[in-house]
């Protein structure tokens, strides 16, 4: 990889600028520790009313689940994730019972809260060496069907986890890709008042 190109407005912490998401993997294990310490991080997102409506379902390289999990990618992020060292799916329950009720109701917020709880993951796990890469491309059907995902439970992305690899492994269309990606200025999005396009 070249020098990373990102340059931030404001000075932030390095890990912000320096997580992306590759899709060139070595293919090496991951421990299950490793991954669940990633997992952890993720566990002290907020959420409202502490609701923690996140669930991340995972299968190792090593273990039996892996080609379960390798074959709901489309064919696409399948070609290159299948170099991955984890792949999870991470779901959202999609109620939650107020402090002090029993009875259901519908959590307005359960995606925004696992949005940050996935953020949480991603951060922690670059900062231990390892990246990750998110995917909307798999068949959310059969990702409820095959996993047993319930039907108050929302699909939100798989995740592919793993360290580095050689670019030089990726097909040449993907190579010119594998890099850190820029973003929208900071005024397109910081917006003091009123809404504006
Ligand atoms: C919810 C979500 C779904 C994504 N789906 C895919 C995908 O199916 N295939 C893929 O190659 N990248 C996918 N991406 C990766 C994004 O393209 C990438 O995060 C974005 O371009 C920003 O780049 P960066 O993560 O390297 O900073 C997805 C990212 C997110 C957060």
């Amino acid at each position: 990889m070249s020098a990373n190109p990102r340059v931030p407005t404001y000075p932030i912490a390095e890990q912000f600028i320096e997580r992306w998401s590759p899709r060139a993997f070595t293919g090496e294990s991951i421990a299950e520790s490793t991954l669940l310490g990633f997992i952890e991080a993720a566990r002290w997102a907020p959420s409202a009313y502490n609701s923690q409506p996140w669930r991340f379902l995972y299968a190792l390289r090593d273990g039996a689940d892996w080609p379960r999990y390798l074959e709901l990618l489309n064919e696409f992020n399948r070609g290159w994730a299948q170099h991955a060292s984890a792949l999870l799916v991470i779901a959202s329950k999609t109620t939650f019972a107020a402090p002090g009720k029993t009875e259901e109701q519908p959590a307005p917020t359960h995606g925004f809260d696992t949005g940050a709880a996935w953020g949480f993951f991603a951060l922690q796990a670059h900062l231990a060496g390892w990246r990750t890469h998110a995917m909307a491309g798999f068949d959310h059907e059969r990702t409820r069907e095959t996993l047993k995902i319930p039907a108050d439970h929302a699909i939100h992305a798989m995740v592919a986890v793993g360290r580095l690899g050689d670019k030089a492994s990726l097909p040449e269309s993907l190579q010119a890709r594998e890099t850190p990606s820029p973003r929208q200025e900071l005024q397109a999005i910081a917006l003091a008042g009123d809404f504006r396009a």
